[in-house]
């Protein structure tokens, strides 16, 4: 839309690629930061006649300077760059510099810059084990119990953004994802299910660690959700759930058999210790239904696009 001007930290990552993909469909200008240099997310998911319309910032969310001068020029502000759970668990300092530092920064260049409104991505690890409340529907204002350091910066994060409404009037939303796959989708403690889905594209057999249930957000809704949040005319510091389609691992190897008739996939009996599911009510009457794709047509989705990378020399993942 005409006069628009996002910013994307973390745009050459999994969400921050289907942002911009649907940003530049949009016809809004579109800047990425970002500390990566490789661009083979956005060359997966975007269109090549979409390249050209997203410029990029090289940069380092641990500098304030830079991330200023980045979100000085934007009328929108996208948050997503972040290091995922193992990085945090190897490198503590690091992650909270990046997470928790990174998103100050971010905080700090919003209320200098007066951007209306920020968007930032969260996480259900700010939430504990599922045996830790009665419920396995969890509504936002369940309590929060991370488990991991990751969950922790991203509960420093959500409290800071609430500060800085309280004190500064700096208006945000964040939204919660939960284990995120399709294209693009290659790091992180939730993205063996979309590696799953390569592997049986590529025919080459796979192991997903682990068992029980998982909330699965196809990235292009979990994307559009970002993006409507942050066009809509809300004031104050608002952090919603994100809904999706609660799935068993073995249904979600199904629909990988079903979309491919590769049958080399096995997986691991032991749960991961998230939420079994969300309550996105509040998200809903905030910002309306979001789009939720079923597990197996997300899976024939990514399959779909996974070939078409294949067939056309897109870049893939390796597969060790
Ligand atoms: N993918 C999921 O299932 C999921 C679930 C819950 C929350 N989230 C959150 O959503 C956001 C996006 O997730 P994703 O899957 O796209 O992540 P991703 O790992 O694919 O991308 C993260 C991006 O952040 C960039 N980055 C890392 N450190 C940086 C720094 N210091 N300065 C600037 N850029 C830096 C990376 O280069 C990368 O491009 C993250 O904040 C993540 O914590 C994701």
């Amino acid at each position: 839309m005409s006069g628009e001007r996002f910013l994307v930290t973390g745009g050459l990552g999994c969400l921050g690629a289907w942002v911009c993909r649907l940003l530049v469909a949009d016809g809004a200008a579109v800047t990425i930061f970002d500390a990566g240099a490789d661009d083979r997310r956005l060359r997966l998911v975007l269109d090549p006649g979409q390249l050209s319309d997203v410029e990029l910032i090289r940069g380092d969310l641990t500098d304030a300077a830079q991330v200023s001068a980045a979100v000085g020029a934007a009328t929108h502000v996208i948050h997503l760059a972040a290091l995922q759970v193992p990085f945090c668990r190897a490198d503590p300092a690091r992650g909270a510099a990046v997470n928790v530092t990174g998103t100050i920064h971010v905080l700090e260049a919003v209320k200098a810059h007066d951007v209306r409104h920020l968007v930032y991505a969260s996480s259900a690890a700010v939430y504990g084990p599922p045996e830790s409340y009665d419920t396995e529907v969890l509504p936002a204002d369940a309590a929060r119990l991370p488990s991991t350091l990751y969950g922790i910066y991203k509960v420093a994060n959500e409290d800071a953004a609430r500060v800085y409404w309280l004190d500064h009037e700096v208006s945000s939303i964040g939204l919660r994802p939960h284990t995120v796959y399709g294209p693009g989708r290659d790091q992180g403690m939730t993205s063996q299910p979309t590696t799953a889905i390569l592997s049986a594209v590529r025919g080459r057999s796979y192991h997903i660690d682990y068992g029980g249930t998982l909330l699965f957000q196809h990235a292009a809704d979990v994307a559009a959700t970002f993006v409507r949040a942050a066009r809509a005319e809300l004031l104050g510091a608002a952090v919603h759930n994100l809904g999706g389609e609660v799935g068993e691992i073995s249904e979600l190897v199904e629909a990988i058999v079903a979309a491919t008739d590769f049958d080399g996939l096995t997986h691991g009996s032991e749960p991961l210790a998230l939420p079994k599911d969300f309550d996105d009510t509040a998200l809903r009457t905030a910002l309306g239904s979001p789009p939720v794709m079923s597990l197996a047509d997300g899976v024939a989705a990514t399959v779909e696009s996974f070939r078409r990378a294949v067939a056309e020399g897109r870049p893939l993942p390796d597969l060790d």
